[in-house]
This record gives C-alpha cells, structure tokens and sequence, in this order.
C-alpha cells in the first residue's frame, strides 16, 4: 500500500528502527531539558556510550543525582550547565559559559521542551511556546554556531515533534493576538518554526564539518504537559499516558543519530526516531524560511555579520 505523505509518519512510527553500537568515549555531547523525559534518557544512553555530558537545565537541585548516577554508574564527567529558557539573558549566559569552557563539542541535542494548554507569555511577552522550544534553543544554536564550525566535526540534533503538523507560523500574530490559541496550535507553530529555521542553518553550515538534524522522539512517556490543568492531566493520566512508549526509544534513536557513522555529513533531515521523513509542507516551505528566521533574528536579539 501507497502512504500519502501526509500519513506516512504513522506507518514510520511503527517501523523497526536503525541502532547504534558507536562508541562516543572522549566526546562532549550538550544537552538541553536534561532533567527529564527525552532530555535525560538521550543522557543516560550517551553516558553508557561514554560521552561526557553538559547537562543544560533550569533546575540545579534535580540535576545533581542524575549528574552523580550518570558520574558513578559509567564513569565519565558531568557538568551542569543552569539556564531558564524562558529568559534569554540566561540562555546567552549559558552559551557564554559552554563556549568559555569547553575545547570541543562533539554533539548538541536540543531537547528542551513545554506544551502547555494555557495562553502563557515569557517577560517578554512572548508566547511562551514559542519562546522556550524555538526561539531560546535557536538563540543557543546560534550563538554556539560560530564555535562548533571552528573546532571541525559536530552533529546538532533538534528534537521536534510531529506535532509540527498542528500549525504553520502565524508572522504577524506569533502570540496569538488575533486568533484562538490551542496547547496544539501554539505547540505545532514552535516546532515549525524550529524546522523552517533548520533550513537556514543549514545553508549558513554549508562547507562545514557540522551538520543539523530534526528528530521526533517517538510518542513518549513523560512530564511534557504536566504544568497543564487538571482535565489535561485527568485525560493524560487515564487515556493518552496508555498509548505513549517507553523514552528509552527517544534516547537510542538519538544515540543513533548521534554516533552512528551512517549520519556522517548528512544535514538538513527529519527524522522520525531513526526514519528519515518528510515533515508537513507548510515546515518546508523555502518562501517562509528565511521570514520566520529573520523574524527569529529580531526577537532575540541578534544579527548576521
Ligand atoms: N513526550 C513526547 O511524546 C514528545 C513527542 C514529540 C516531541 N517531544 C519533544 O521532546 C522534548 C522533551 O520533552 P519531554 O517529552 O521529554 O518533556 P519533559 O519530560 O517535560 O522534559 C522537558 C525538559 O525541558 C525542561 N524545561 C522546560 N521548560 C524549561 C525552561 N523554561 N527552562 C529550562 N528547561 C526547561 C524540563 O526541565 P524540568 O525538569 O526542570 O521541568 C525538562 O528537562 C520537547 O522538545 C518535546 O517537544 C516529546
């Protein structure tokens, strides 16, 4: 049978996917959302392959077991890294750091992540969506860019979500100003805009050692929502929590996509856990690319050389 492109990423879902046995020894993988869910499964699986870790997290107190199990059960080095993303004084402060820090970094996955039922906005007025899962991870992109293109071979791995395929990206009303704001909506126009902008990475990473994947994690047990209402948790807890996998599934997929030497200069893809996809049309639309970068650009504050 013949998916439409539209569908196809129900039949992926399903598919056996690829797996890694690379060894990561001697390698620094960044990771954001650390603390929880995706984040710190994709750290427990690198930590086994020996990758050193930079746990990147809003909350130190939560990090310091998880940074001593990792420490203590494989014997690499842990650092933790603390940053609201909701704020981006604190994610520059936090690329400030990684960047002063550390000689190399081999791997940056971009997991940190919220969807949240209610209309929330950061201190900037900005729909909070929108703020922590696109512009605070673009923000760290960008700013850590200049520094991965320098020091040679680097993987960049965005974890984005079917999700996309709820909502293309408003430009003129991002915060829902004009318009009916749903978790899905607001959820959907994030990770969009997360893709559209990988496009324009992608060209700026062009003839570079450093490439840039999306990867949806799988339909994944964990607190993503949990800050949501108590029907959204009712729901969650007695229907939907019953469909959703183990995240273990999301850390090997993106080990895979992380080590594996398959990967090795291949930029620019989606990926459903390891299966290489097509996201929606409106998430690879080249006409919208380069707006929603330019208008990235401006709201956190940055500009091209
Ligand atoms: N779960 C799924 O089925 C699914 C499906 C598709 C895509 N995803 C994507 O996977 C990624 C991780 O989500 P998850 O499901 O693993 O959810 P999760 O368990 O709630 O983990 C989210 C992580 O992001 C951190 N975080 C949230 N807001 C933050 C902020 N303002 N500043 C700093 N850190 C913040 C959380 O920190 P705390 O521990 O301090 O709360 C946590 O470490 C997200 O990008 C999500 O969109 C998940």
């Amino acid at each position: 049978m013949k998916w439409p492109d539209e569908l196809i990423f129900m039949k992926n879902s399903r598919a056996v996917q690829k797996e890694t046995h690379a060894s990561m020894l001697g390698q620094l993988s960044v990771i954001t959302g650390a603390t929880s869910g995706v984040g710190l499964s994709a750290a427990r699986v690198l930590a086994a392959a020996k990758s050193n870790l930079v746990m990147v997290c809003r909350n130190k107190e939560k990090a310091l077991p998880i940074q001593a199990e990792l420490m203590n059960t494989h014997g690499i080095q842990v650092d933790i890294v603390v940053a609201d993303f909701s704020k981006f004084n604190e994610v520059k402060s936090a690329a400030d750091q990684i960047m002063k820090t550390y000689p190399k970094i081999d791997v940056l996955i971009n997991s940190v992540g919220i969807h949240s039922t209610r209309k929330l906005f950061n201190e900037d007025g900005i729909e909070l969506c929108f703020a922590v899962n696109h512009l605070s991870t673009f923000l760290f992109t960008k700013l850590l860019m200049p520094k991965l293109i320098k020091d040679g071979k680097s993987r960049i791995i965005q974890i984005n979500s079917e999700g996309h395929r709820f909502s293309g990206v408003k430009l003129k009303d991002i915060n829902f100003k004009r318009r009916i704001y749903t978790g899905l909506k607001g959820y959907g126009q994030s990770k969009t805009a997360q893709l559209l902008t990988t496009i324009e990475l992608v060209k700026q990473l062009k003839g570079s050692e450093v490439t840039i994947n999306c990867c949806h994690p799988g339909a994944v047990k964990t607190a993503i929502g949990s800050n949501n209402g108590f029907l959204y948790r009712f729901f969650f807890k007695h229907v939907t929590s019953h469909f959703l996998k183990d995240p273990i599934i999301s850390g090997k997929a993106i080990y895979y996509l992380a080590a594996d030497p398959e990967l090795d200069g291949i930029s620019g893809r989606f990926f459903n856990l390891t299966i290489d996809e097509k996201p929606a049309k409106h998430a690879t639309d080249e006409s919208m690319s380069p707006k929603v970068y330019e208008l990235s650009m401006n709201l956190v504050g940055l500009k091209d050389a």
